[in-house]
């Protein structure tokens, strides 16, 4: 069916039926392994059924739709992205993709095109890292770079990952056998909005993702003396808060530097409260930089800087690298192809760089990535005013379906 409106019609109303499903009624919350995280799950899946593939939930959540329509020792094409949201989050981050990727396949099924290759839709259960403030356990565990390690990790209420895997059925010891074997690629392509303001600016409905940015994310530990709001003299302090605030300062001071973004998103302060002088605050910093120089000097700089306000006020400072991912290039080959066919759809051919991290980070060490991204809203993004207008879908159905009509093509001829 070429009616891509028709298509994108559908497309918005599965995503809009997903943002229904929340951990809290005022707004939309799926954070790994939560009761609204699996109910979103288990509607993909129905989905995915519905359309005639074979359907399995992996180890770790991922929800995997796979239609094996190519012979034995055929590769595979992954289309993916995630389910999962941040707390607040907008409607399209995640979901835009596997409802995409769905509707492409029911497409070539009901076509009955014969592919030359495999292809497994995989709707990822953690891609934000929210819960356990470290990203990709779903396509970590795709791609085999799952670290058993992270299974110790525990969430705010002090619940393990491995606990929250056994809760959903998953089996720890089997979260290896859910990796494809490396051979096994043939390609990963994810559809996502864009989350920043160029298309919109441009009114450009979609792009080809060139990069996606290097990303450190750390935890930053101030340690000074708690003790009486009253009775301390303001001279005799160690304020931990205080030289959390000139932290946040010296970050928003060091990123202001060229091709450097950084950003202290989640500040605990250990036993608040509004008559104690805080004795322990934590920090969460997040580093980006498509330059992997660039981002090592910038995240140098901001550890040097901690430990310099801890030094002249008198405060133990830590800094601790809870996960980090070098810039990572999309394969040429199939970026120039997604090129050609938002040309032939009669758009202009833009290139962006990323700068949010998406499940192709970890799925590039083991194969050939492609990312087309699509225009939202004044590129606002992690906010409930997220939004993707019809037209811009309309676009990105047809470029997306010429995309793996092309593909098809081209994996035809022996290689
Ligand atoms: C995910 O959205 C990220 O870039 O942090
Ligand atoms: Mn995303
Ligand atoms: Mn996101």
């Amino acid at each position: 069916m070429r009616d891509f409106i028709a298509r994108a019609d559908k497309v918005m109303a599965r995503v809009r039926e997903l943002a229904a499903i929340s951990e809290d009624g005022s707004c939309i919350t799926r954070r790994f392994g939560t009761a609204a995280a699996l109910e979103a799950g288990q509607k993909v899946m129905e989905w995915m059924l519905g359309a005639g593939l074979k359907v399995r939930v992996d180890n770790i959540g991922n929800i995997r739709g796979r239609w094996e329509a190519a012979g034995p020792g055929a590769k595979t094409l992954v289309i993916g992205s995630h389910v999962d949201t941040v707390v607040d989050a907008g409607q399209w981050d995640g979901p835009l993709g596997v409802l995409m990727g769905l509707d492409l396949l029911e497409e070539l099924i009901a076509e009955g095109v014969e592919l030359p290759f495999n292809i497994e839709l995989i709707a990822f259960s953690d891609e934000e890292g929210v819960r356990f403030h470290t990203t990709y356990l779903g396509s970590k565990v795709v791609t085999g770079s799952f670290e058993p390690a992270l299974l110790e990790r525990r969430d705010g209420d002090g619940v393990s990952l491995s606990e929250v895997i056994k809760e959903m059925g998953g089996n720890i010891g089997r979260l290896s056998g859910d990796a494809i074997a490396a051979e096994e690629w043939l390609g990963y392509f994810e559809i996502h909005i864009e989350q920043g303001p160029v298309l919109y600016e441009r009114d450009i409905p979609v792009a080809v993702v060139s990069a996606i940015a290097g990303q450190v994310r750390a935890e930053v530990v101030i340690e000074g003396v708690a003790g009486h709001a009253g009775t301390v003299p303001m001279d005799l302090r160690r304020d931990a808060l205080a030289g959390a605030a000139e932290f946040i300062l010296e970050v928003e001071r060091v990123a202001g530097s060229k091709g450097l973004v950084a950003t202290v998103g989640k500040l605990e302060v250990v036993n608040a409260a509004s008559n104690v002088i805080p004795g322990k605050v934590i920090c969460s910093v997040d580093v980006r930089s498509a330059d992997g120089v660039v981002l090592s000097r910038g995240c140098e700089q901001l550890r040097l800087g901690v430990e310099s306000i801890g030094w002249r006020r008198g405060l133990a400072v830590g800094w601790r690298v809870v996960q980090e991912s070098s810039p990572v290039a999309c394969d040429g080959g199939m970026g120039l192809l997604l090129g050609r066919c938002i040309a032939a759809a009669g758009y202009e051919v833009v290139e962006l760089v990323s700068g949010a991290g998406h499940d192709a980070v970890p799925v590039s060490a083991v194969s050939p990535v492609c990312m087309l991204f699509v225009r939202c809203y004044k590129g606002i993004s992690h906010n409930p005013q997220e939004s993707v207008e019809k037209r811009d879908l309309v676009a990105a159905v047809e470029v997306a379906d010429r995309f793996l009509h092309q593909l098809s093509e081209i994996w035809k001829y022996p290689r």
